[in-house]
C-alpha cells in the first residue's frame, strides 16, 4: 500500500429538512453576496429555485443569478460567470443542480481569485491558490463534485474537455435532499450509477494491493450501488433507494474509497473525449468504455478482476481465475443493459466512430502522444486507439 492523506472538508446536509440549513450555511461560510448558479431549468421547474431566492430574501442576503449550465459545462458560460462576479461583488458561489453546475461554479470561484486567464488550470499552466468559497444544493447523484476536488470544464471552441484537481475549491458544503432527485429520467438516473460505481472502480483496479479496509469498503460500495440502483429504477420515488445512492455517490468520489493504492482513472480519461466529441452524458460514455477497457487490461492481474467479479458481481469462484474475471465483465455487461446504458460507442451515438475521430479522440487523450493514462496497465496513444476499436464494435 501507498501512504495517502485523506482531506474531505466538506460539511453534509442531507435528508427531507436539509434545506432549511442553506442559509445558515452560506452565513457560516461567509457569504454576504451569493452567485445562485444552476443549469437549464430543470432546479427552477421543480421549485427549487424559487425557494432560494425566497429564503435568500427573507434572509436580506443579496444575490445575483446565473443559469443555463449545459451538460460538459462550457468554459464560456465559466468566463460570463467570472465577469459578472467581479462585477457584483459576488463572495460566495451557490451551485444549484449536479456536476455540470458545480463545476461550472467551482471553476468560476478559482477564476475571481486570478489575475489571468482561468483556463491556465486546466492546460496546466497554472496550479490555483485561491477561489471563491462555493456551497452546493445537489440534484443529481453522479459526479460526487459535491465532495470532490475536481473540476471538468469543456472548452467546446478548441474540443477540448479538461480537468482541474486541487483542494482549494473543496465545496464548503453539501445540501442533499433525496426527494429532489425524484424528477430524474430513468437515463440520467442510470447515468448516475454508473458514474458512481465507475468512481470507486477506478480506485479499485490499481496495479498495488490496497488496504484492506479500502478494499471492504468499495467493494461494499460497489455492491450496494449495483442492487439498489437496479431497484430504484423500477421504484424510482423510493426515499431510501434515493438516499443509498445519493450518499454513495459522495463517498464514492471523496477519496474514501482509495485511501491507500493509486487510482487508475483512465476509462475517464478516454470518455472525456468521447463525451466531447459526440457531447454524451459521461455516465452512459463510461458504460459504452468500461467492458472493453476491463477485458484489455485484466491480464494485467486476473486476481484483481476475479476477486471483483465474487465479491461486486457475485460470480461463483472458480478454479481459473481468468474466467472467472471475464464471468464478472460479462456481468457488468448485462447490468449496465439491464438499467438502460449502452456497452459500445455504436449503442451511445447510433453509429461507429469513423477512424479520424479515434484518432482524434486519442490525439487528445494522449495530448498529441505525449502523456499515457492508467495505472493497473499504463494505457499510451496505440492502447488508447485499441480500446476505443473495441468499444466500436
Ligand atoms: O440542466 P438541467 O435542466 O438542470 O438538467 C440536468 C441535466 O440535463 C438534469 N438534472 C439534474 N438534476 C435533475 C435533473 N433533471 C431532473 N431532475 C433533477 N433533479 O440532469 C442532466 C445532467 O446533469 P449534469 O450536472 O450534467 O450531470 P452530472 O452530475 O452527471 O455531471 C456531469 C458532469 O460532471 C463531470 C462530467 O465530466 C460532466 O461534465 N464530472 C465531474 C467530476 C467532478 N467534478 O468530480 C467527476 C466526474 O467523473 C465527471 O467527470
Ligand atoms: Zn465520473
Amino acid at each position: 500500500m501507498t501512504d495517502f492523506s485523506y482531506f474531505t472538508p466538506t460539511e453534509v446536509a442531507f435528508g427531507r429538512k436539509s434545506e432549511d440549513k442553506i442559509i445558515p450555511l452560506i452565513r457560516k461560510y461567509g457569504g454576504t453576496k451569493v452567485l445562485v448558479h444552476y443549469g437549464g431549468g430543470s432546479a427552477v421547474r421543480s421549485g427549487l429555485i424559487p425557494s432560494i431566492r425566497q429564503k435568500l430574501q427573507e434572509a436580506g442576503i443579496p444575490f445575483t443569478e446565473l443559469g443555463g449550465v449545459v451538460p460538459n459545462p462550457q468554459l464560456s458560460l465559466v468566463r460570463q460567470g467570472i465577469g459578472l462576479c467581479l462585477g457584483e461583488g459576488v463572495d460566495f458561489i451557490l451551485a444549484v443542480g449536479g456536476g455540470s453546475v458545480i463545476d461550472s461554479s467551482k471553476a468560476i470561484a478559482y477564476g475571481v481569485r486570478y489575475g489571468g486567464d482561468v483556463w491556465d488550470f486546466f492546460d496546466g499552466k497554472a496550479v490555483p491558490v485561491a477561489s471563491l468559497p462555493v456551497g452546493v444544493v445537489l440534484t443529481i447523484p453522479a459526479s460526487g463534485s459535491e465532495m470532490s476536488d475536481s473540476c471538468v470544464i469543456t472548452y467546446g471552441e478548441e474540443g477540448l474537455k479538461r480537468g482541474c484537481n486541487s483542494d482549494v475549491c473543496r465545496p464548503k458544503f453539501a445540501i442533499m435532499n433525496p426527494e429532489r432527485t425524484y424528477t430524474l429520467p430513468p437515463y440520467q438516473t442510470a447515468c448516475g450509477i454508473t458514474d458512481i460505481m465507475m468512481h470507486t472502480m477506478e480506485r479499485y483496479f490499481s496495479s498495488e494491493a490496497s488496504l484492506h479496509i479500502t478494499d471492504s469498503i468499495a467493494e461494499g460500495l460497489l455492491r450496494t450501488v449495483r442492487e439498489d440502483g437496479e431497484k430504484l429504477l423500477q421504484n424510482p420515488s423510493d426515499y431510501a433507494l434515493r438516499a443509498s445512492i445519493m450518499w454513495a455517490g459522495s463517498l464514492a468520489h471523496n477519496g474514501l474509497t482509495g485511501c491507500g493504492a493509486p487510482s487508475d482513472f483512465a476509462t475517464h480519461r478516454l470518455e472525456h473525449e468521447l463525451s466531447t466529441m459526440f457531447n454524451v452524458a459521461h455516465g452512459a460514455g463510461l458504460a459504452a468504455l468500461w467492458c472493453h477497457w476491463a477485458g484489455y487490461v485484466m491480464d494485467a492481474d486476473p486476481d484483481r478482476f476475479a476477486r471483483f467479479a465474487v465479491e461486486v458481481c457475485g460470480v461463483e469462484p472458480g478454479n481459473d481465475a481468468r474466467t472467472t474475471a471475464l464471468e464478472g465483465i460479462a456481468s457488468m455487461r448485462a447490468f449496465y443493459r439491464r438499467i438502460g446504458m449502452p456497452t459500445s460507442i455504436p449503442e451511445l451515438i447510433g453509429r461507429k466512430a469513423t477512424e479520424d475521430e479515434i484518432a482524434v479522440m486519442a490525439g487528445r487523450c494522449s495530448r498529441g502522444k505525449t502523456i499515457s493514462v492508467g495505472n493497473f496497465k499504463v494505457l499510451r496513444y496505440d492502447a488508447m486507439v485499441d480500446v476505443y476499436h473495441l468499444a466500436n464494435e
